[in-house]
């Protein structure tokens, strides 16, 4: 995260919150904090600090203090006083700064894969999507808001322990988690679903789903999978060539360089994430010499 430019940051400092009261209006703007919602406070050296806002609470930290009750109802991208003088930006966290603070179990996927997962694999607002495994379930997270209000999402996990926690983290971005089905169970032994638009694997041996995903996936539905290791999509991207119901089989990884942009110096960050995983596509083809082949005259 970028930090608050010095100057202007000390300038903040000095400001206190602005004092608004809440009317009923408030309650439904979008534009203002509710009870029950995430708010993400800034202080001035850019420090982030993540809070569910309840009626009554408190935020704490080394900062100072500061009652939820006086940021409810206030203006998203407000500043806000803490009870030893320092003034902190809050606003919403996007859903890759909820995934950088939350609670978690296996190793998450982090925004810069989420977003490319979602447009790599075209999730479109209404499609069927299978995925696995649940883990932390930041990735079911983004696939639920991107399937929208008219998708859904199955998600299989093998390791019961991981689900309550997963499902707590998306419960806090989507609280309606009725497009959400969760089978505690191994992908590699099949889909319950047909007619499934798009399959996405987040586990370490994908091959041995690639019979199980071909069955659910609707002809020119996509496969993806996210893979740490390129020995692993090598692995995948064989047994997705010989099953024969796959192409466009394509491999990419992506990185991302933050930026310092001051008056004084415009560079590159110092520190990046020089690799985080592969991800493999592969178009649910019919297959050559069947029906729907189009064979030339
Ligand atoms: C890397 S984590 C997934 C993280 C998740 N995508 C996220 O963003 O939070 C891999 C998960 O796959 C699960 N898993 C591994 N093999 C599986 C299988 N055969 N069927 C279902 N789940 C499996 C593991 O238990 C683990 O929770």
């Amino acid at each position: 995260m970028t930090s608050p430019n010095d100057d202007a940051s000390n300038d903040r400092d000095c400001l206190e919150a602005p004092p608004l009261t809440m009317t009923e209006a408030d309650a439904d703007d979008r534009s203002r904090f509710r009870a029950g919602e995430l708010a993400l406070f800034l202080d001035r050296k850019g420090r982030t600090y993540q809070e569910t806002l309840t009626a009554g609470g408190e935020f704490h930290c080394h900062l100072g203090w500061l009652p939820h009750d006086d940021v409810i109802g206030q203006p998203v991208g407000g500043w806000y006083a803490t009870s030893r003088g320092h003034v902190m930006l809050g606003i919403r966290p996007t859903l890759g700064d909820y995934v950088r603070l939350m609670p978690r179990g296996p190793q998450v996927i982090y925004a810069k894969d989420l977003g490319n997962i979602v447009s790599m694999a075209d999730i479109f607002p209404g499609a069927t999507v299978v995925e696995a495994g649940l883990g932390s379930g930041a990735l079911t997270t983004a696939l639920l808001r991107a399937v929208g209000p008219n998708g859904r999402v199955h998600s299989y996990e093998i390791n019961e322990a991981v689900v309550n926690k997963a499902l707590s983290n998306v419960r806090s971005v989507i609280p309606d988690t009725s497009r959400h089905e969760v089978t505690v169970g191994d992908i590699f032994e099949g889909i319950s679903d047909t007619e499934v638009d798009r399959v996405i694997l987040d586990l370490p041996e994908p091959w041995h789903a690639v019979d199980a995903a071909a069955n659910a996936l609707i002809t020119g539905g996509i496969l993806l999978s996210f893979l740490p290791t390129i020995l692993q999509v090598q692995e995948l991207v064989l047994a997705l060539n010989s099953d024969g119901r796959f192409a466009r089989v394509e491999t990419a990884e992506t990185m991302l360089r933050g930026w310092n942009v001051s008056r004084r110096s415009v560079r590159p960050a110092h520190r990046m994430v020089a690799h985080s995983g592969f991800i493999t596509t592969a178009v649910r083809c019919v297959p050559p010499g069947r029906e729907g082949y189009a064979s030339r005259p």
